[in-house]
């Protein structure tokens, strides 16, 4: 595997679960095999956004009702995805959580792997920042999002590579970039808010797909671009789905 990442953030609703799936596209479509786990058992959203209804998922194979490749479904550009389960059984603990995605990447051996964390530091979140090399944080431009992501990066810090942050929702007034750079940075990518997101989720077909052209997917391009470690552009000749390319 080339790189793990946890997306975190301090409060639910900044846009993890929406960077997550929308940047593990970019990655599968420049040749990276990807996997997403979501961990957020209470509010599964990743197969949501990529319109799948799973069978099993990850609550299937913590409680020993499914095998690992039962789990694993495949996404647009061929990211691979274990859901969480929309119908909460039980809480996940960290032990479970651990051995479940150990078991995932075993079968599944993916260059990058995402995990879709819960918001806040509860022991799900820790588990999935241990497992990983590294984490990011998503939080929006206000300064209470901001102090909360300070505080997450701050007690996370210890435990795995800080990569940055991902300021989501930007609108037409800014704080100062120097101080929020200050204070969380580096800054990844700064999205802009944008209505075709709610749009995107609520037809199915995930943003970067729909819209590659815009500003929120050259955001998003930025990010699986810090996580790959290379440069990643739009390849405009190709159609979907092989249309985002490595550089070189
Ligand atoms: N850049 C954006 N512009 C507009 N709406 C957004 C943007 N990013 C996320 N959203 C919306 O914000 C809500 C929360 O996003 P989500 O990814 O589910 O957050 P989280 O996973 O952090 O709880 C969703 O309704 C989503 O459509
Ligand atoms: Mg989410």
């Amino acid at each position: 595997m080339r790189r793990s990442v946890a997306v975190v953030s301090g409060k639910g609703g900044t846009g993890k679960s929406f960077v997550t799936c929308n940047t593990a596209i970019v990655l599968a479509g420049a040749g990276f095999k990807t996997l997403i786990v979501d961990a957020d058992t209470t509010m599964a959203s990743v197969e949501i956004i990529y319109g799948i209804t799973p069978q099993k998922t990850l609550q299937d194979l913590v409680s020993g009702e499914a095998k690992p490749e039962e789990v694993l479904y495949s996404g647009p550009n061929g990211v691979l995805i274990v859901p969480s389960g929309a119908r909460l059984k039980r809480r996940i603990r960290p032990s479970e959580l651990d051995a479940a995605i150990a078991s995932v990447l075993e079968v599944a051996a993916p260059d990058f792997l995402l995990i879709d964390a819960p918001a806040g530091l509860d022991a799900e979140v820790l588990t999935a920042v241990m497992m990983t090399e590294a984490h990011l944080v998503v939080c929006n431009p206000e300064i209470t999002s901001l102090a909360d992501a300070y505080k997450v990066k701050s007690v996370l810090s210890g435990r795995s590579r800080y990569l940055g942050a991902v300021l989501n929702k930007i609108g037409r007034i800014e704080l100062s970039k120097f101080r929020v750079a200050n204070l969380i940075g580096p800054i990844l990518a700064a999205i802009p808010e944008d209505a075709r997101v709610r749009d995107s989720i609520n037809c199915g077909t995930p943003y970067v797909l729909k819209y590659p052209e815009s500003m929120v997917t050259k955001q998003i391009l930025r990010v699986a671009g810090a996580i790959a470690g290379v440069d990643l552009y739009l390849k405009k000749e190709t159609r979907w789905p092989g249309f985002l390319r490595r550089s070189k």
